[in-house]
């Protein structure tokens, strides 16, 4: 495993960290979790140390089930949460409403974008009551909240770092303004974005060199693109109910069938190197300026390991360039 700092703070996470946002079942058609404990385990016996969740994932779900896969690990671990989504409170500003599918047993509920200080206090003392730690490594703004100035939420952020409740800030889904407007309160050290090879609105955007050039570390999510770059997504594969990815054009038969023409086109390359293509996919990522770490959801042991190993895969300057050429062709086709 490699490791990079977050930023300009002294905190080491494995470039390859994992991501729980399925461990909370809610959108992805639910998550044993038993398979999701041993995912975590099996993660850091590999050597990754960063782990990535969220209040918002299963209403609480995940960061109980990440509290108790690391009870007896925590320092083994560096924890990454959110603050910024509401579904108890409807101050801030509307998001969305989860549809009746998604959580069988609540029904509708309204998500509100919400960075307001004492809001992001309360999070805060809720997300350490649940993972039952006394510090959060690294607490991100999950989504901005148009309706509190950056100012006031950073401020309260720096406050809880100085007592200790937090070690490190970080913002997501932000733009290079919202970005700029935090690193003039206090040391941003994180801005975690959707990046994958296609997904790359963070190329376009500069968003990738402005973090490289100001030393932030970038953290990709969901960089296969929710499993359909993994090359384990056939025309065949089902999803269970109530997994957001049976509503996507993404995953249409069409949009699957053109994924692995692309992904065929890659093989020579993956064989060089005794990776399967879920490694490959995720060491040319990896391998993009300004990229620093990738947030892979892993379900399980199998896949945890899997994952966790693409990180020792070292492509050489040309078969970067040559998956590249390959991949910019088929971005006109995929959606
Ligand atoms: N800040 C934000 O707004 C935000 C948004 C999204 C995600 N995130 C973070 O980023 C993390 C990763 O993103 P993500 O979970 O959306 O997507 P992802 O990492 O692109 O894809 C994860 C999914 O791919 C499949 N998969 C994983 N490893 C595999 C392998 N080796 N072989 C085959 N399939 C594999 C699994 O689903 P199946 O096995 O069911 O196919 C898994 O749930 C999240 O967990 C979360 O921590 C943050």
């Amino acid at each position: 495993m490699k490791f990079a700092k977050l930023g300009k703070s002294n905190i080491e996470g494995s470039v390859l960290a994992l991501g729980t946002w399925s461990f909370g079942g809610w959108t992805w058609g639910g998550q044993d979790e038993t398979a999701a404990i041993d995912a975590v385990h099996a993660a850091i016996d590999c050597g990754i140390n960063l782990i990535d969740t969220a209040p918002m994932y299963g209403f609480g779900k995940s960061e109980e089930i990440v509290g108790k896969a690391i009870k007896d690990r925590r320092n083994d671990v560096i924890i990454a949460s959110k603050c910024g989504l509401r579904w108890d409170c409807a101050d801030g500003v509307h998001f969305f409403d989860t549809g009746k599918d998604d959580i069988k047993d609540n029904g509708n509920i309204g998500v509100y974008r919400n960075l307001r200080p004492a809001s992001i206090r309360l999070e805060v003392e809720n997300s350490l009551k649940r993972m039952n730690i006394d510090c959060i490594d690294l607490m991100q703004t999950h989504w901005q909240d148009p309706t509190t100035p950056i100012e006031e939420s950073m401020g309260e952020l720096l406050k809880l770092q100085e007592e200790g409740k937090i070690r490190a800030i970080g913002a997501s889904n932000a733009t290079v303004n919202e970005l700029k407007q935090y690193l003039s309160v206090g040391d941003l050290v994180v801005n975690q974005e959707k990046y994958s090879m296609i997904d790359y609105e963070m190329e376009d955007s500069g968003q990738l060199n402005f973090c490289a050039d100001s030393s932030i570390a970038f953290l990709a999510y969901s960089p296969m693109a929710q499993g359909l770059l993994s090359g384990k997504v056939t025309p065949e594969r089902k999803f269970n109910e109530g997994d957001q990815r049976l509503r996507y054009e993404r995953f249409s038969t069409e949009n699957r069938v053109n994924m692995q023409k692309m992904l065929s086109e890659f093989a020579n390359i993956a064989e060089t190197h005794n990776a399967t293509m879920a490694q490959l996919v995720m060491a040319w990522t990896l391998q993009q300026r300004g990229c620093t770490h990738l947030l892979v959801g892993s379900r399980n042991i199998q896949q945890a390991k899997e994952n966790a190993a693409s990180a020792d895969i070292n492509l050489t300057t040309e078969e970067v360039a040559s998956m590249t050429a390959i991949l910019k062709e088929y971005r006109k086709i995929l959606v």
